[in-house]
């Protein structure tokens, strides 16, 4: 049996600790795993390795953020031409089954070659936690982690020096889920994000209260895809008079050390994935329901 593994999309961290899990399980059970590089752009370019257990159980991999296999946004995964072509490209080489790792656009092309006729698992990896049908993907948890430590640092200087405003942007896309993980953790007083937008007025009203409630300092968590933490750093400052910081996390968010759940959960889906190619089950993508590791249909 030949397996083919990309990491498709948005890097994050647990794709090498889901690699190595799934070349261990590969290796005990006598199948060939290879892996494109750089997401969609390898299987175009017939770009792949052999992925090795004996030779990367020695890297130390499971600890590493980013991918081992690199990833890429390939900008024509719509195009159903292209998708066709890739499933020739597969099928030449003999690959009996891919495993693509991504987020919702990576999977969504997962299920179109699915469709084709091509033997796939999909694999829910994005630290925006927004992928449909899973109530997890890999890397949140270090995104969120990384999150809250930026959040931490900043409330000692701003305990120490209080009564100013910090404005602390974080990735995510268009989808709040990492800015409100920090209101969930208690970290952060105020989260901006584009599922539940407020006017103006509301935010000064919501900045005034907490004010008037005691907070000395004021820590509000805003999603990048808001596209207006300069433009609230600017009209805080201005309507209340008060020294307003802006912090912008960035793609430090995205890499580094995956957590120790990351590493969990990416072990998880390896075993699940494999499990799935065992039984000659295709079109799954595996997730999390309730806690519970499974697998639902592709969507
Ligand atoms: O992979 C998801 C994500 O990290 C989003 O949170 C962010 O908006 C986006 O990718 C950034 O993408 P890129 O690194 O391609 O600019």
């Amino acid at each position: 049996m030949k397996i083919g593994v990309i990491t498709s999309g948005g890097d994050c961290p647990g794709m090498n600790a889901f690699i190595l899990e799934l070349s261990k399980l590969c290796s005990k059970a006598n199948y060939d795993l290879i892996g494109y590089i750089g997401g969609y752009k390898g299987i175009e370019e017939n770009n792949f390795i052999k992925l090795n257990f004996d030779c990367i159980s020695g890297m130390a991999l499971g600890k590493k953020g980013g991918s081992l296999l690199l990833t890429g946004r390939y900008e024509d995964l719509k195009n159903d031409e292209k998708l066709i072509e890739f499933k020739k490209k597969i099928d030449e080489i003999g690959i009996d089954w891919l495993i693509v790792l991504g987020g919702d656009g990576s999977l969504k092309a997962a299920k179109k070659l699915s469709d084709l006729g091509l033997k796939l698992v999909g694999v829910p990896a994005t630290i925006d936690n927004n992928v449909i049908g899973t109530e997890y993907t890999i890397g949140f948890d270090t995104a969120i982690n990384r999150t809250l430590q930026v959040i931490n640092d900043i409330e000692d200087t701003a305990t120490a020096m209080y009564g100013k405003i910090y404005i602390i942007e974080t990735l995510g896309g268009d989808c709040g889920n990492i800015a409100k993980a920090a209101i969930d953790e208690g970290t952060a007083d105020i989260a901006l994000i584009p599922e539940n937008p407020i006017s103006d007025d509301e935010l000064i009203k919501l900045v005034k209260e907490k004010f008037d409630k005691g907070n000395k300092y004021l820590i509000i968590i805003i999603c990048e895809g808001l596209k207006k933490t300069i433009y609230y750093s600017e009209f805080l400052k201005k309507t209340l008079n008060k020294k307003v910081h802006v912090t912008i996390i960035g793609h430090q968010q995205r890499g580094g050390n995956p957590t120790a759940y990351d590493r969990y959960v990416a072990k998880q889906f390896a075993k699940k994935a494999f499990e799935l190619i065992d039984k000659d089950i295709s079109g799954k993508m595996v997730c999390c329901v309730s806690g519970t590791f499974s697998n639902c249909d592709l969507k």
